[in-house]
């Protein structure tokens, strides 16, 4: 059965970045997303007005993370709502138009399950009987916005649940970026990391770069710098030495999608780490709210796994760095086993193995 500790959730978050940065802001015009891609040389914001604009956003990774690409899936669909109201289109019209759109933003990213999670959640607003159609769009902008704060929510709770497993004055290694700029606000694994530095300020993180697109080096070095909370970064073939040196006690990192037997998968990388976590005797945590939990797949071999351009190894800045007669691979993600994670921190309580029990009974809870 998960933990399910009494936690103090009222701890004081406005300080941090989150409560003045959003990834995402529906608005009566459309969506204002952060760019994630001009990070952290400039923080600009990019207004998204249709369905198309969205779906965009989302595979050229404006917006990224797992909970963030649900939320922004969510909104797409509100932008749709709002672009096809318009009198001339009968109700079923209407939501046959939104149902087109629906499926564009579900073609964007196929790893993390979030996306898939929030358009069901919409899906199941658009199927329901209605008075006028007007009713769907408000309908349909109260759902998004009610996955946005939600997510917030269970981040926040992630954040005080993960601080508990935290030691005093630890090294927290973490993975990629699974921050406030990944989620509605707050962060999963740095949801955890800032509950433990609001207890513990002699807490300090090392970030990996995370090739090929250096979510860690980009964003989470940023958000992390931005809140004051310490941090070196380290590139991804540092963490053996470093865990070799005794600098690192814990692991904390995010999730795309994680199957039913607890198998998670996450940026590409991550089963390196966990490894590596698991020859050193390093505890291996994964965060991640329920969203993230695809009780559907059984295992971790179900999970499809998104490969992206092969110019995102190929390249740096631009720059060809290899020979161009090479081929590529370029898997986003991959998957840990269930074996290597010592935990896995949730919104209800920390799930421990076996996790096909464990797992479940977060769901009962
Ligand atoms: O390709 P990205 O940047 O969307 O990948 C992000 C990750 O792998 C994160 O660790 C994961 O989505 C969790 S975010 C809270």
């Amino acid at each position: 059965m998960p933990d399910l500790m009494n936690v103090n959730t009222s701890e004081s978050k406005s300080t941090f970045l989150s409560s003045r940065v959003h990834a995402l802001e529906l608005t009566p015009l459309g969506v204002k997303l952060l760019d994630q891609t001009a990070l952290p040389g400039a923080v600009q914001y990019v207004d998204i007005h249709t369905t198309r604009e969205m779906a965009h956003a989302i595979e050229t990774m404006l917006v990224r993370g797992a909970p963030a690409i649900g939320i922004a899936g969510a909104y797409g669909v509100v932008l749709s709502a709002r672009d096809h109201f318009v009198s001339e289109l009968s109700e079923e019209e209407l939501r046959e138009a939104i149902r087109t759109d629906l499926k564009r933003l579900a073609q964007t990213r196929p790893t993390a399950v979030n996306l898939f999670w929030a358009l069901h959640a919409m899906e199941q607003e658009l199927d329901a009987p209605l008075d006028t159609a007007a009713d769907l769009v408000d309908r349909l902008t109260r759902k998004a916005v009610q996955i946005h704060e939600e997510d917030i929510e269970s981040c926040q709770r992630i954040g005080d649940y993960g601080a508990t497993i935290i030691p005093a004055g630890a090294g927290i290694l973490t993975h990629c970026n699974a921050g406030a700029l990944a989620t509605g606000g707050y962060g999963t694994a740095l949801g955890v990391v800032r509950s433990a530095f609001a207890r513990d300020p002699q807490v300090h993180v090392y970030a990996d770069e995370t090739r090929p697109r250096l979510q860690g080096a980009r964003l989470t070095t940023w958000e992390l710098v931005e809140d004051g909370i310490p941090v070196t970064l380290v590139t991804d073939n540092m963490s053996g030495a470093l865990m070799r040196a005794g600098k690192v006690d814990v692991v904390v990192v995010g999730a795309d999608r994680i199957t039913a037997n607890g198998d998670t998968a996450n940026k590409i990388g991550t089963y390196n780490l966990a490894l590596i976590a698991h020859a050193h005797g390093v505890p291996f945590y994964v965060a991640a709210p329920l969203s993230t939990i695809d009780m559907a797949m059984q295992t971790g071999e179900e999970i499809p796994i998104e490969e992206r351009e092969p110019s995102e190894i190929s390249t740096v800045n631009g720059e060809l760095i290899c020979s161009p007669g090479a081929s590529f691979y370029n898997p986003a993600f991959d998957v840990t086993p269930a074996r290597y994670i010592t935990g896995i921190i949730t919104e209800r309580g920390i799930a421990r193995p076996d996790y096909v029990e464990s797992l479940a009974g977060l769901f009962r809870t």
